[in-house]
């Protein structure tokens, strides 16, 4: 939800073109966050002296995607986009709006004043911002926008206008800002007043830092400076080593001073629009204030917490760019609905063994008797990644034999669910930051129960603030429709049920049968993968349909929510999942010969009731096409139209019968005409409530 991407360069030369480059670049990475309108601030002057630009910032923003703003800025007459930048700060932005229209004005950057002294880049909402703009309002600050960020651009002028000493520092006003926001945030600001520096925090809301250097770095870990203590100290490669005791009471650290000067920093949201540039990145944490300044970070904070870790680890992502780009495939969600008989496989690797039927999951095994002797489980999620627990509740429940909750994370808060230290929670979530998921997490954590992180994004902050969790290891998911995510996420929870019965003699058949299972799904998703052409021409046969009802029951309830939301989500068709056990206590009335209906019957323990249905369909003239079994003659001979999937063990069978849905949605989006990456009004990782 909403992109950020900030890069500064310290004595690494580069003309203003490839500043701007790089800028557009990383927005168009994180273009999937949001897509109404994208902005940059750079520096503003045309002279040889990179301070004097600085002193000044350029703001160029546009309504639509990062290719407008790309335009707007080689209309600019007073830009020279050859001058050469020693040292040079940008910040750039692509949003998703929440308050305001999208429009330039309502775009980020958002600044301070006329003058351009103060300009920030937001992720998230301030939900106290009416009050501020009141406060600054009567102090005599015009505001030109509707949004919420705009007061902390005007907040920062504030605190600046009124600093009791000229040598404030501008990490010492962004931890004075913070403290007047409420709400989520990830901020970025850069200054007139603050040549050469950047900084950023961020409150609900991810932010990394990324880093290049032609040095190899010289610690592991970035320390945590405390505003108690009187040091401020920056670290950086090499030589010389020196010993600071930062404050008495609560630890000592070692901190190497830079004398290295070429370095390139990146603040950003996501990991994948730096990947390009460096792979070794810090994770901030909430309430951290980073500040680059005289190339080297810092990372400071008001006060220590308990559990607070003084040192920020510097990591090295493991993803590589082939996995971030489009190749020859049409959009990203083509592209990641093709990657599942691999994305599956990872998933799985090194934790199924088929030979011997075990399943090892490394980031629950110091907490797996815990989760065995709980009350109860409760699958925390929304959208897709709460269809995943809707999909495996069945076979958790068969396996574990304990009670299991599948819950909206909106709708868990909204209730004020009772939950209890006996409690397991798991948390599902593709990007590991949906705002929602994290403040359930919040509350079931405040509760006392075992909170479990079931995420697809290394760092995210379900990953770090859960007790313990499954990394399902799909790779990135660009797309906004959420694909190969959901059927890792699925795997995931299977993988989870297998390790909680391993020891149980009873289930040992059974779990045999479901292992084995795995090992041929990636074949059977590559054998209904090959059904594309005859779906894209039911698609033919769809597309200028206003309705599709999504019919079934049991092990595939679920997969009629999901593939109800994906026409919805990328081809604004109204769709509707049902559960065929409801169909006669209200939905059938919608059943006319007109109505096109997708009904999935399988032949599992609901096999019987599933033809019922059928039958009532077709005695109201439906004419269903039916995604079946490519084994189930009866079901094919009455039939007027089927997909004939292959036949898997019932409690992995939703794996196959999703794929089918995944594809019409993308071929009903071609050809309706959409942006199947990016639909309207939606982003990918929601961050807001
Ligand atoms: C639908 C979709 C969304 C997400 C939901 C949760 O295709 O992508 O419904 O599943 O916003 O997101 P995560 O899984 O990131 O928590």
């Amino acid at each position: 939800m909403c992109g950020i991407f900030a890069y500064l360069n310290y004595h690494v030369p580069r003309t203003r073109r490839e500043i701007l480059e790089i800028l557009l670049k990383g927005l168009r990475r994180l273009e999937y966050r949001g897509y109404d309108s994208a902005g940059v601030g750079i520096d503003g002057g045309n002279s040889k002296d990179w301070e004097s630009n600085a002193r000044s910032i350029q703001l160029i923003k546009q309504r639509g995607k990062v290719k407008a703003l790309d335009e707007e800025i080689h209309k600019q007459q007073d830009i020279d986009l050859d001058v050469e930048f020693d040292v040079h700060s940008g910040i750039a932005h692509t949003r998703w709006a929440t308050h305001g229209e999208p429009s330039p004005v309502n775009s980020h950057p958002q600044r301070s004043d006329k003058n351009n002294e103060f300009i920030v880049i937001h992720n998230g909402i301030i939900t106290n911002y009416k009050d501020l703009k009141k406060f600054l309002e009567s102090k005599g600050y015009e505001f030109e926008s509707e949004t919420d960020t705009e007061s902390i651009a005007k907040l920062v002028k504030y605190m600046y206008d009124n600093r009791e000493s000229d040598d404030i520092s501008f990490a010492t006003l962004v931890e004075r800002v913070t403290q007047q926001l409420e709400g989520a945030f990830a901020l970025v600001f850069k200054s007139v007043h603050y040549p050469g520096e950047v900084v950023g925090t961020r409150r609900g809301g991810p932010l990394l830092i990324g880093v290049r250097s032609d040095h190899k770095l010289s610690s592991d870990h970035i320390p945590v400076l405390y505003r108690s203590c009187s040091y401020s100290f920056s670290f950086y490669t090499t030589l010389p080593l020196m010993r600071v005791r930062l404050s008495s009471s609560l630890y000592a650290c070692f901190i190497r001073v830079s004398k290295i000067k070429r370095l390139m920093w990146f603040l950003i949201c996501h990991d994948s629009a730096v990947i390009e540039h460096t792979n070794r990145v810090i994770f901030l944490e909430d309430d951290d204030v980073a500040a680059v300044m005289d190339g080297r970070l810092s990372i400071h904070r008001i006060k220590r917490t308990a559990g607070d870790y003084p040192a920020r680890a510097i990591q090295t992502l493991q993803m590589e760019l082939q996995q971030i780009m489009m190749g020859n495939y049409s959009s990203f969600m083509q592209k990641e609905i093709f990657e599942q008989p691999e994305s599956v496989v990872n998933t799985m690797r090194g934790r199924v063994n088929f030979d011997n039927n075990t399943v090892t999951l490394g980031g629950l095994k110091d907490h797996i008797k815990e989760i065995q002797r709980c009350r109860r489980l409760i699958l925390i999620a929304c959208g897709t990644s709460y269809h995943a627990g809707v999909a495996t509740r069945q076979v958790l429940e068969e396996l574990t034999e304990l009670p299991v909750m599948v819950e909206l994370a909106s709708d868990f808060l909204d209730r004020n669910t009772p939950v209890f230290r006996d409690d397991v929670c798991f948390f599902i979530s593709q990007s590991g930051e949906t705002a929602d998921s994290l403040m359930a997490l919040h509350y079931c954590k405040e509760r006392g129960a075992l909170t479990v992180g079931i995420t697809n994004t290394v760092g995210s902050s379900i990953s770090r603030e859960t007790d313990c969790g499954v990394h399902i290891n799909a790779g990135p998911e660009i797309g906004v429709a959420s694909t190969k995510a959901y059927t890792s996420q699925f795997v995931a929870l299977i993988m989870f049920a297998l390790l909680m019965c391993d020891d149980r003699i009873s289930v040992q058949p059974r779990r045999r049968e479901i292992i084995q299972g795995l090992r041929v799904l990636p074949d059977l998703i590559k054998e209904v993968l090959s059904l594309d052409d005859e779906i894209q021409k039911l698609a033919t046969e769809l597309y200028q349909q206003k309705s599709v009802l999504i019919m079934g029951r049991g092990y595939h309830y679920a997969t009629c929510l999901e593939g109800a939301l994906k026409i919805k989500e990328i081809t604004y068709m109204h769709s509707e999942g049902i559960l065929a056990g409801e169909l006669k206590h209200g939905p059938l009335a919608l059943v006319d010969k007109l109505m096109p209906v997708i009904m999935i019957i399988m032949r599992d323990h609901t096999y019987v009731k599933c033809q019922n249905a059928l039958q009532q369909v077709v005695a109201r003239q439906g004419r269903p096409i039916v995604i079946c079994d490519k084994e189930d003659h009866e079901t094919i001979k009455t039939s007027s139209r089927t997909i004939k999937v292959p036949h898997c063990v019932d409690c992995l069978q939703g794996i196959l019968s999703v794929i089918p849905l995944q594809l019409l949605s993308f071929h009903l989006a071609v050809l309706r005409g959409y942006d199947v990456d990016c639909p309207r009004n939606l982003a990918k990782s929601v961050t807001v409530e």
